[in-house]
């Protein structure tokens, strides 16, 4: 039987710690939260990912570069891009449990509580009626049921207000006459709703009188716009054209959960796309495309994302929409595509004083670029991948095995030479296979255990292709290939298996679908 979703993602956490993909940051001195490090096998899946999506930007592209900005930047670059005012969540402490929560997330929690009431009125009469039921009749007429869409539609509004307005009273309200209670303590105890900068501070300076207050950075899309003439001028780059980045990013969350999605330190893939004014809502349309397109390469299933368009937008956007993936506790965010309109350059030529414009030969014309965003959280498309590919599997002849189906290309490691005995010169030859194919690919020489449980190992930690060195190996010089999802296996000849290799594992048949 296939495990519920919480154990699944329980069992996806234990599995990333028993096989070195992912482990709590400091875990000796029991831990920090929500910072974690990534192990041997986490940390080669990682740059895999990277890679497919540095070499799908910048390779692909021919407009599109790639720079790599400092983490520290000169304090007035966030208050020109609005965090310093702005990037706060308004938060609430429970007086009795001295629990602090997001007070957007009690209030959208408690929505979802009565949404939930409603399907299990809907579920109730779908059983009753049978066959006959029609659910869009049912939800429009019963009584009870209508009842909750207007409480929710009440509650969303007023929400919705607050937010927009700002109004952190109005907000503690809606928690306080809705009766919200503490998960922890199970009171309504609440004190004030006070915003939470997400900024971690740090001083730049060895003297304390003399140091000058820094922040980590947020986000990497302010080390782009900072540096957008300085590319545009030395890459002689013309409009439209994009600027791509890898980096960590900082923020202070508070509420951090759910392993790697939410993180205090993290990595961010973004690509800021230069547009002329009037043309964003085109490249907006492309940019959501490309990059759904990107995801569905992966093979994961179609049905593991769709697109969730805001209606309240950030501060600096006029339109955005997330790709949602469907993770184990949900569909949740894991890449925004966001239209930010000529915001942070503007603020930036005010704040510094210097401009920031190009000249359009095309339009005989200088004016302050649009900007077309992506963002995806490395870190997110790591948990995206691995909870979608780990399967404990019940095989023909009734025994399991826990196999991570990783896209081939991303697999920390791509293939397991492996002699089928200690002895007879079988180990030699499995090493003159290896020490051959290490040049090209991540690929593991493994000689200890029974073949069986060598082949388990691999296909927990992912690896496609197990190729096994036998006694026949050293008369024909062929080996077997064995493939992690089918178990199939095949005969291959010692001298074609670099090209067999590259046919099933390499980026590049990754990269030549998109
Ligand atoms: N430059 C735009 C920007 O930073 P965002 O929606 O705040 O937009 C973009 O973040 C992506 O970064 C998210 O879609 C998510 O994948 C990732 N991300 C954001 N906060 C994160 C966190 N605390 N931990 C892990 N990933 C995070």
């Amino acid at each position: 039987m296939a495990a519920q979703p919480e154990d699944q993602f329980k069992n996806v956490i234990s599995h990333a710690k028993e096989y070195g993909f992912v482990f709590q940051s400091s875990e000796i001195y029991d831990g920090l939260s929500a910072v974690y490090d990534y192990g041997q096998n986490g940390a080669l899946l990682k740059n895999n990912i990277k890679e497919y999506w540095w070499r799908s930007m910048v390779q692909l592209h021919e407009n599109i570069v790639g720079i790599d900005s400092a983490i520290f930047m000169h304090p007035q670059v966030w208050k020109a891009s609005g965090h310093v005012d702005a990037f706060n969540d308004p938060m609430i402490d429970n007086k009795d449990s001295k629990k602090r929560y997001r007070a957007d997330v009690l209030i959208e929690d408690h929505m979802e509580k009565i949404r939930g009431k409603a399907d299990k009125e809907v579920a109730k009469a779908a059983k009753r009626f049978g066959e006959s039921f029609d659910e869009a009749m049912f939800r429009e007429t019963n009584p009870r049921v209508q009842k909750y869409v207007e409480q929710v539609a009440d509650i969303n509004k007023r929400f919705v207000d607050a937010l927009e307005r700002n109004d952190l009273e109005a907000l503690r309200n809606v928690i306080v006459d809705e009766g919200i209670t503490c998960p922890v303590s199970g009171s309504k105890n609440w004190t004030e709703v006070r915003q939470f900068n997400l900024m971690f501070g740090t001083k730049m300076g060895s003297v304390a009188e003399d140091a000058s207050d820094l922040y980590l950075r947020p986000e990497t899309a302010q080390g782009i716009f900072v540096n957008f003439l300085n590319v545009q001028k030395t890459g002689r780059m013309k409009i439209p054209f994009g600027i791509a980045q890898i980096g960590k990013a900082f923020r202070n969350e508070i509420v951090a959960r759910q392993f790697i999605f939410r993180m205090r330190e993290f990595e961010q893939m973004e690509m800021q796309y230069f547009v002329r004014p009037g043309e964003e809502m085109k490249w907006y349309e492309f940019w959501k495309e490309q990059r759904i397109k990107w995801h569905k390469m992966l093979n994961l299933g179609d049905d593991a994302y769709r697109f969730h368009d805001h209606e309240k937008m950030a501060h600096y956007a006029n339109a955005a929409a997330d790709i949602e993936f469907d993770f184990p506790f949900g569909f949740k965010e894991l890449e925004g595509i966001h239209s930010r309109t000529d915001f942070d350059l503007s603020r930036h030529q005010e704040e510094s004083g210097k401009k920031l414009q190009y000249f359009d030969p095309e339009v005989g014309e200088n004016y302050v670029p649009y900007v077309v965003e992506t963002s995806i959280g490395l870190d997110r498309m790591f948990l995206a991948l691995i909870s979608k590919a780990y399967e404990e599997e019940t095989l023909e002849d009734g025994s399991t095995r826990t196999v991570m189906h990783l896209p081939l290309p991303l697999a920390p490691i791509k293939a397991a030479i492996l002699p089928l005995t200690k002895k007879d010169g079988l180990p030699d030859l499995a090493r003159e296979i290896f020490d051959d194919l290490k040049f090209e690919f991540q690929v593991q020489y493994d000689e200890k255990d029974a073949i069986g449980k060598r082949y388990r190992r691999q296909d927990a930690v992912g690896t496609p292709l197990c190729i096994t060195v036998d006694f026949d190996s050293l008369e024909d010089r062929t080996v077997t290939i064995r493939h992690r999802d089918s178990m199939e296996q095949e005969r291959v000849a010692i001298d074609a298996l670099s090209d067999r290799l590259r046919a099933l594992v390499s980026m590049e048949t990754l990269l030549k679908k998109l």
